[in-house]
C-alpha cells in the first residue's frame, strides 16, 4: 500500500512495541454491521441516514473512551461520498464486473474504525473511516472518510478539561498535528460562510435568477416532517444522538430532492453539520427541507431541523446543505430540471447555492490531503483565502511528520537532509540557535528581512496582508547562470503560533498566482510548492529551525550543488540565519502593514 493510500485509509502500518507486541491506538473503536433489509432504501442499497448513524455512534464511543465521560456531537465535518458505491467497486475491484456483486447493498458488511486524534480542552477530533467488505470474495473498498467534533458534557464542576492524546506513529502524529488545523477552520467556518456569501451573493446581483423554460417550482420540492424523540433515539444521558438527527435530515432531504426528478437521487456530499444546540427525549423535531437550487448534474437541498417541547417557542438545532445527483442505468449523472425559486426567501437560497457550489469546490481541492494533486500555483483570492491557508500549513506539518530523510552533508552541526518519494524530492535544513523560539518565529514570519541573511533574496515586496496569518509577497532572486535572467515569485505566508505544547511555531510559504502581478518580460516566474520552516523551543533560550522545500524546477539550481555534496552554501545561508536572529533576538519586530 503506498502513503497515500494509507493517508487516506487512515491505517497505520503495524508497528511493534519495544515489548514485542502490536501497537493498537488506545481510542480506536470499530463497528462491524450486515446490511440488512432494515437498513437499506427501497433499491437495497444501504441508506446514508443509517450510515451517518452508525458512525456516530461508533465515533462517540472512542471519544467517551478516552474522556471517561458521556460526549456529545458539536460537529461533523464536510463528508465526500467521492464515488457511488457502484463504480467505486469497479475502480478497486476491477475484475468483478457485476455491480450487484460489489454495491454496499444488503447483505454487505460496513467496517467502520474511529480514533481520537486529538483531544484540546473539553473538545476533540474523531477521525472515522468507513469500509465496505463483500463477505464472498474478501475485497474491502473505502466508502468514505470523516471527521467529527465531540465535546465531553461539563459536569457539576465546571468544564471537562481533557487528558491529552499522545501519537505513538507517524500517521497518528501526522493526524495530531492536522487536528489542530482542521480545528481552527471549523471554528471560524460560520463566519467564513456568512462573508463569502453575502460578497458572493452581492457579486451574482439580480441576473443570476433567470428563469428557464420548464422550470420546476422550487415549493413542489418542500418538505416538513416531525419526529418525537423516543428512548432509542437518545444516549443514557437522554441526548438525543446527533447521528439520528443526521439521519432523520438525509431522510427529508432524499424526499425533497426525488421531488425534483421524481427519480431516486444520490447524495454526493454534505456540507459541515454543526449542532448549536442539544435535543432530548421527548422533544418535536421539525424537519424542513426544499431543493434551493439543480445545476447541470447535480442539485442543492437545504435542511433545517428544530426541536420544541410542549409550548415552548422553536429551537433551531442544526441546518445543513446536501448535494444530490441522479444516476442513469450507466452510473452516469443525468441533466436534472432547473427550479423555480420562491420570491424573497427562495431567491436569496438560490444565489447562496450557487456561492456555496464555488466554496465546496474550492474545499473540497484545495483542503485535499493528497497535497501533490493540487496545481503547484493555486489563484489566491480572498474567498479561498481561508482554504488556500489550510492547505498551505497542512503540506508543511505533512512534510514535518515524515520520518524517512536521509541526513546527506553536515557541517558546524547544520545538517541538510532529504528524502526521494514518487519523483519528487524534498530537502530540509536543521540548525539550532540560541534566540527565543517566539522571537525567532518573528523574526522569519516576515520575509521583507530575509535578504539580510539570505542571498537567493534579492528583493521582497508586499502585496497583500490578508489578515494577521496570511501575508502574500512577491519574491525576486538572482539568476543562478551568468547573465541569466532573474526568477520572482508570488508566495503565501501563513504563519501559526503553537496550538498546544507539542506544536512548533510555523511558517508555511507556497505559491499561489494573482491577476494583479502576472509573469513579466524580466523575470522567469519560479513556483514553490510547499517550503517553510518548523521552530521548536528546546528551553525557553534555546530553539530548533528546520527549513523544508519540496523541490521544483524554480528551486533545484538553488539546492543541487549542495545536495551533490559539491558545496555547502546552506551551511553559509543558515550560519547567516543564524546570526541575523542573534543579532535582533532583542529588537521588537512589527508585522508588515497591509497594503490594501
Ligand atoms: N465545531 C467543533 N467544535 C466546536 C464547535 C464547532 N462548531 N463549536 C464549539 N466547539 C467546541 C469549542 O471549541 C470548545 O472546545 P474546547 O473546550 O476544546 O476549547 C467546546 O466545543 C465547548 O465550547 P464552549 O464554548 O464551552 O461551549 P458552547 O456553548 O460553544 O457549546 C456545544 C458547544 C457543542 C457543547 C453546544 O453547542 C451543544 O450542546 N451542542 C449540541 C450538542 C448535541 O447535543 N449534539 C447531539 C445532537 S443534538
Ligand atoms: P435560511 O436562512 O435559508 O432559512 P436556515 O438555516 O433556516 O437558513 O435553513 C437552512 C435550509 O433549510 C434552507 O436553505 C432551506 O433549504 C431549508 N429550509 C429552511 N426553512 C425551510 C422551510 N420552511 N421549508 C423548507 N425548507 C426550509
Amino acid at each position: 500500500m503506498s502513503k497515500e493510500d494509507n493517508i487516506d485509509n487512515m491505517l497505520d502500518p503495524l508497528f511493534i512495541q519495544e515489548s514485542g507486541e502490536v501497537y493498537r491506538n488506545p481510542t480506536q473503536v470499530q463497528m462491524s454491521q450486515i446490511v440488512l433489509p432494515c437498513h437499506a432504501n427501497h433499491c437495497g442499497e444501504l441508506s446514508v441516514g443509517q450510515l451517518l448513524k452508525w458512525m456516530d455512534s461508533t465515533a462517540c464511543l472512542s471519544a467517551e473512551r478516552h474522556s471517561g465521560v458521556s460526549c456529545v456531537t458539536a460537529s461533523v465535518d464536510d463528508i465526500n461520498f467521492e464515488h457511488t458505491i457502484d463504480s467505486m467497486c469497479r475502480h478497486v475491484v476491477p475484475s468483478v464486473d457485476s455491480k450487484k456483486t460489489v454495491a454496499l447493498r444488503v447483505g454487505k458488511v460496513v467496517n467502520i474504525t474511529a480514533k481520537v486524534n486529538r483531544a484540546f480542552t473539553s473538545s476533540m477530533e474523531v477521525g472515522i473511516l468507513v469500509m465496505c467488505e463483500d463477505l464472498y470474495t474478501s475485497h474491502q473498498w473505502k466508502v468514505c472518510r470523516a471527521f467529527a467534533t465531540f465535546v465531553a458534557r461539563r459536569t457539576e464542576a465546571g468544564k471537562v478539561q481533557l487528558k491529552q492524546v499522545i501519537p505513538h506513529t507517524q500517521m497518528e502524529q501526522m493526524e495530531y498535528s492536522l487536528a489542530a488545523e482542521r480545528r481552527r477552520m471549523r471554528l471560524i467556518h460560520a463566519e467564513i460562510i456568512t462573508d463569502l456569501l453575502s460578497c458572493s451573493t452581492a457579486q451574482l446581483g439580480e441576473c443570476q435568477t433567470q428563469e428557464y423554460k420548464d422550470a420546476v417550482p422550487a415549493e413542489r420540492t418542500r418538505v416538513e416532517s416531525v419526529e418525537l424523540v423516543l428512548p432509542p433515539h437518545a444516549n443514557h444521558q437522554v441526548s438525543t444522538f446527533g447521528g439520528q438527527i443526521m439521519a432523520w435530515m438525509e431522510n427529508v432531504a432524499t424526499i425533497a430532492a426525488s421531488r425534483l426528478c421524481n427519480a431516486h437521487p444520490t447524495l454526493r456530499t454534505i456540507d459541515m453539520f454543526h449542532f448549536r444546540g442539544p435535543s432530548h427525549i421527548g422533544d418535536r423535531l421539525v424537519l424542513k427541507a426544499i431543493v434551493n437550487n439543480s445545476f447541470k448534474h447535480s442539485m442543492e437541498v437545504g435542511v433545517c431541523a428544530e426541536a420544541y417541547k410542549g409550548g415552548e417557542p422553536l429551537r433551531h438545532i442544526n441546518s445543513a446543505f446536501m448535494t444530490f445527483e441522479v444516476l442513469d442505468g450507466e452510473r452516469k449523472a443525468c441533466t436534472l430540471p432547473r427550479i423555480r425559486p420562491e420570491p424573497i426567501d427562495g431567491k436569496r437560497r438560490y444565489k447562496e447555492a450557487i456561492a456555496r457550489k464555488k466554496i465546496r469546490l474550492d474545499r473540497k481541492y484545495i483542503v485535499s490531503c493528497k497535497h501533490t494533486e493540487v496545481p503547484v500555483s493555486v489563484p489566491w483570492d480572498p474567498s479561498n483565502q481561508m482554504y488556500l491557508s489550510y492547505n498551505n500549513v497542512s503540506a508543511l506539518k505533512l512534510m514535518d511528520t515524515r520520518n524517512n530523510w536521509v541526513l546527506t552533508s553536515e557541517k558546524n552541526k547544520v545538517r541538510l537532509y532529504t528524502l526521494e518519494e514518487n519523483h519528487m524530492l524534498f530537502f530540509k535544513v536543521v540548525m539550532c540557535v540560541s534566540v527565543p523560539a517566539e522571537q525567532t518565529f518573528h523574526l522569519l514570519s516576515d520575509l521583507r528581512r530575509r535578504k539580510e541573511w539570505d542571498r537567493h533574496y534579492e528583493e521582497c515586496e508586499v502585496i497583500n496582508q490578508a489578515d494577521e496569518d496570511d501575508t502574500l509577497y512577491r519574491i525576486t532572486a538572482p539568476s543562478v547562470r551568468k547573465g541569466g535572467k532573474g526568477q520572482d515569485f508570488i508566495l503565501l505566508a501563513s504563519r501559526r503560533k503553537p496550538c498546544g505544547p507539542r506544536d512548533p511555531y510555523l511558517i508555511a510559504l507556497r505559491s499561489v498566482t494573482l491577476p494583479t502581478h502576472p509573469p513579466t518580460e524580466e523575470c522567469t516566474r519560479g513556483e514553490v510548492l510547499c517550503a517553510g520552516f518548523t521552530i521548536w523551543e528546546e528551553s525557553p533560550s534555546d530553539t530548533k529551525i528546520t527549513y523544508y522545500n519540496q523541490a521544483t524546477p524554480g528551486v533545484i539550481p538553488y539546492i543541487s550543488t549542495d545536495i551533490a555534496g559539491l558545496s555547502s552554501s546552506f551551511y553559509s545561508s543558515f550560519a547567516a540565519c543564524s546570526q541575523f536572529l542573534e543579532a535582533n533576538k532583542d529588537n521588537v519586530v512589527t508585522l508588515p502593514k497591509s497594503s490594501l
